[in-house]
């Protein structure tokens, strides 16, 4: 069978990485895919981007696509599922309604209140001055965040009054975030751990995948600002067995529930980023409506089930409870372009050290790459993910900094420190 993977990133290499393991494909078309993905067998890129949805449905009928798994928000919020099923096409990923859980952070929240599942308490406004005036009654930190899709830079935490005030005045009054920003949610800040929660969901049933645990901060030690993540580790130590039992049943059940209750039947992937508190408790950061990057490259090295296999049960309704996972620390960590998560450059080339064997344990995922005659060049921010297996957190981070050494251009940099926490938990 024909798969198309739609989205350039990270996250999509490895998804076409790991359905190309599948005995049930033949090809795989990644639209429009990077430099990493063109290179791997039985993959093939396609110059279509993410948003242009007939042209992806046109595509798949001319090279006879069976199934269509979708990597970013983007086209989910845009309804490319509904689209692929009204062509007749199998497509794996939430319908426009459902995509809303990632698409506006009010419909989110306000399912979250509705379905009893913790999250920090919070408050939304499209006018500034009521906004403000919330604000002023509250304790800070703070969190602001634009109730839409705005590339990952919508969340601002708020450390003073007059920062959060600032802010809000960017957004709702200087359309900061343009239409995105029309609302704001204005959020408790919560305390804890970070962990991140995915499923595979097919209309009430769920497989819960490994855990995972990201570093969204640029700087070691979790300083500075915010990026899409600059690596990440599966799995999270900190979501032992009882926590593990404790997020099914207080948060991704009552989800998949919720779902079903309000009529939003969901087939797709559901990210739950969680904050676990120093009680024990998980609360609901967010939602979001596919996989997370740079999350889903160690998660991808972990699974031993096939990818395609699994996809197909949950658009055929017969989504198995669970998978099979490599029982080794996957972790990888993000090569990032001279500027990033600023403005960056674009179109260096990027050296690979030829006399560094490949090894079966290591994987470099591209993510901002392209091809450029011979030479792979820079084309994003974050550039590359250099993903390793080891027996333990520790062995699976010095192969993946060791990797690192045979790969350079200029300007490029990266996190010293992933898994720093699982590190600290080891060592204890
Ligand atoms: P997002 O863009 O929604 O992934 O949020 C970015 C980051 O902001 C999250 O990963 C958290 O680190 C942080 N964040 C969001 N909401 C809260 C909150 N209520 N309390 C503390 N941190 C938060
Ligand atoms: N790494 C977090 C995300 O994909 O949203």
């Amino acid at each position: 069978m024909n798969i198309l993977i739609v989205g350039e990133g990270g996250r999509e290499h490895a998804l076409a990485w790991k359905a190309a393991q599948s005995d049930l494909v033949d090809t795989i078309f990644v639209a429009p895919g990077n430099a990493g993905t063109q290179q791997e067998a039985k993959v093939s890129n396609v110059a279509i981007s993410v948003d242009d949805i007939d042209g992806l449905i046109l595509f798949s009928r001319e090279n006879s696509v069976d199934l269509c798994i979708v990597g970013p928000e983007g086209p989910l919020v845009q309804g490319i599922t509904d689209a692929f099923i009204a062509a007749g096409i199998k497509c794996f990923g939430p319908c426009k309604a459902a995509a809303r859980l990632e698409g506006s952070k009010i419909f989110a929240k306000e399912f979250l209140l509705r379905h009893q599942i913790p999250t920090a308490s919070y408050a939304s406004f499209s006018s500034l001055k009521p906004a403000v005036e919330y604000v002023k009654a509250q304790t800070m930190p703070i969190v602001l965040k634009a109730d839409g899709l705005a590339a990952g830079k919508g969340v601002i935490i708020a450390y003073s009054e007059v920062e959060a005030i600032t802010t809000l005045e960017d957004i709702l009054a200087n359309a900061l975030f343009g239409e995105a920003g029309a609302s704001v949610v204005i959020e408790e800040f919560l305390h804890g751990e970070e962990a991140s929660f995915m499923c595979m969901v097919a209309e009430g049933k769920v497989l819960p995948f490994a855990s995972s645990q990201d570093h969204k901060a640029a700087y070691d030690g979790d300083q500075g600002p915010n990026t899409g993540g600059m690596g990440a580790y599966s799995p999270a130590p900190v979501v032992d067995a009882t926590m593990f039992e404790k997020i099914m049943t207080s948060v991704i059940q009552p989800t998949i529930d919720g779902l079903q209750t309000d009529g939003l039947p969901y087939t797709g992937f559901l990210y739950a980023g969680l904050m676990i508190d120093e009680q024990g408790i998980p609360k609901v950061i967010e939602y979001n409506c596919r996989m997370g990057d740079p999350e889903t490259q160690p998660i991808m090295m972990r699974l031993e089930s096939d990818l395609v296999e699994l996809c197909l049960a949950a658009v055929n309704g017969s989504l198995p409870a669970c998978a099979r996972w490599s029982d080794k620390v996957a972790l990888g960590v993000v090569l990032a372009a001279e500027g990033y998560p600023a403005s960056y450059v674009k179109g260096r080339k990027i050296g690979f050290d030829e006399s560094l064997k490949p090894v079966a344990s290591v994987k470099i995922f591209h993510a901002g790459t392209r091809a450029d005659g011979a030479d792979i060049v820079t084309n994003g921010g974050r550039v590359l993910c250099v993903c390793a297996l080891g027996d333990n957190t520790q062995l699976a981070q010095s192969k993946a900094y060791a990797a690192i050494e045979g790969i350079s251009w200029q300007g490029m940099w990266f996190r010293k420190d992933i898994a720093y926490r699982a590190v600290r938990r080891e060592e204890a």
